[in-house]
């Protein structure tokens, strides 16, 4: 960025009397003034380095990273990153059960935090006992999150504070009670570091996950169209420019992750089943199995950008049900009869938003994403002229660094950050 681009962001935090000033004078010096009622504080960074915390569904993820320079020309390098998946503990209960999942990710939030410090190589050791305000604010804060207060009082005790400049947390969509233990959590570091606190729309990392490849997040040309899959997401966005979302198709009922779950479960196959399913589709066509049940392709020919995955869901449900005792051949024939018709649609509504508008981008993000079949067709079926990103595997799922991506474009997109006080979980939240 260019001098004459110097923004300033001033946001004067009320209750709390925290302000936060960001300034970003060229692609290589940022700095951030902010001032909590602990008294005033300064960074000025020519490489910001951001704490990343996601807790949105059951995964315990943080990463550190560190970037600089301006929107569609953003340097970001992963220090390090850790992520604790509690998948297995939610298989009795085939899908995520919420209050476990808090209570894990309040338990494993501390301990995770200091590993990634200490892979990042800025954990030390040091006696920096709290003040009686920071332990009284704290207590606050966590008065639902006992364990994690007490685990977290003697971590900071017994800390250096680390040389970071920011912290962003995952703020939505996703469970509620999950959300808030990292909300919570990423506050107490906020005031006890003093550094600013950024609130981030975990479907906003999804996105951006598609694109951080050699250090880097790619720059890309508008308009782009990103498909979102996941768990709890099917969506069409087009962005017209960085941050600029505009959600043009949505599911009407399940979302497409949430289809293969409960279809892998109707097969007798375990939570998460998505990759389950997508196991038995590929066997059904490495070994060239015959076809013989056909499930409907939801919505494939509306007029719109919706999806419906409830009725495929059903229809596989009376399939089954029609059959009486399946085979190890039924299954995978169904399985691969379910993925065709999933990604047969996906494909086809993709096709026609780019075509209509005018799109010369497409990404592909969320945890669905990981699918071989569907990533397979999205390589070989969408124009030439597209330039296509889809993630790598390893960063389909829910994971910090995404989160770090996202912190970092807040900031250099010069939105407002918000008060400290005012971030908060929400479920719903949009892009
Ligand atoms: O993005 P994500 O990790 O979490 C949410 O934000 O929801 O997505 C999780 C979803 C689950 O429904 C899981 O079954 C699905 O992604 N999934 C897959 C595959 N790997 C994960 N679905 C189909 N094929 C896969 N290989
Ligand atoms: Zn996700």
């Amino acid at each position: 960025m260019e001098n004459s681009a110097l923004f300033v962001l001033i946001i004067a935090l009320s209750e709390r009397k925290i302000s936060f000033q960001i300034t970003t004078r060229s692609a290589h010096e940022i700095s951030i003034c902010f001032e909590n009622r602990f008294g005033f504080g300064k960074i000025e960074a020519l490489i910001m380095k951001i704490l990343a915390i996601e807790t949105s569904c059951d995964e315990t993820a943080i990463s550190i990273a560190e970037a600089y320079g301006e929107l569609g020309n953003i340097s970001f390098k992963v220090l390090a990153d850790s992520l604790l998946s509690q998948a297995m503990l939610h298989r009795e209960y085939g899908g995520v059960y919420p209050t476990l999942a808090k209570r894990e990710h309040a338990k494993n939030i501390t301990p995770l935090l200091q590993q990634t410090l200490d892979k990042a190589k800025m954990f030390e050791k040091a006696n920096s006992p709290l003040t009686r305000d920071q332990i009284s604010e704290l207590k606050e804060l966590l008065t639902r999150e006992q364990e994690l207060f007490v685990l977290l009082i003697a971590f900071l005790g017994n800390t250096k504070k680390p040389d970071l400049d920011a912290i962003a947390v995952t703020a939505g969509p996703g469970l509620e009670p999950a959300l808030w233990v990292g909300i919570n959590f990423a506050k107490a570091l906020s005031i006890v570091w003093d550094i600013p606190l950024i609130p981030v729309n975990h479907m906003e990392g999804h996105i951006l996950s598609s694109l951080i490849k050699d250090d880097a997040i790619t720059p890309i040309e508008f308009p782009t169209l990103a498909l979102l899959i996941s768990g709890g997401h099917t969506q069409l966005v087009v962005m017209k420019d960085w941050s600029r979302y505009e959600i043009i198709g949505n599911t009407r009922d399940d979302a497409v992750g949430e289809a293969f779950d409960k279809v892998a479960r109707m097969l007798g196959l375990e939570y998460p089943g998505g990759p389950e399913i997508s196991k038995l589709a590929q066997s059904a066509r490495e070994e060239n199995l015959e076809k013989p049940y056909s499930l409907p392709r939801p919505m494939i020919n509306t007029d719109d950008f919706d999806f419906s995955f409830s009725g495929l869901k059903t229809a596989v449900m009376y399939l089954i049900r029609d059959k009486g005792s399946l085979t190890d051949t039924d299954k995978k024939q169904i399985a691969r009869e379910f993925e065709d018709s999933a990604s047969e649609v996906l494909l086809k509504k993709t096709k026609r938003a780019i075509e209509k508008y005018n799109i010369k981008t497409f990404i592909l993000g969320g945890g669905v994403s990981a699918n071989k079949h569907i990533r397979y067709i999205f390589e070989t079926h969408l124009p030439q002229d597209i330039e296509m990103f889809i993630p790598h595997v390893e960063l389909t799922g829910d994971n910090a660094i995404m989160i770090a991506a996202s912190g970092y474009s807040t900031i250099a997109s010069k939105e407002k950050i918000s008060k400290l006080d005012a971030i908060e979980a929400n479920g719903n939240l949009s892009l």
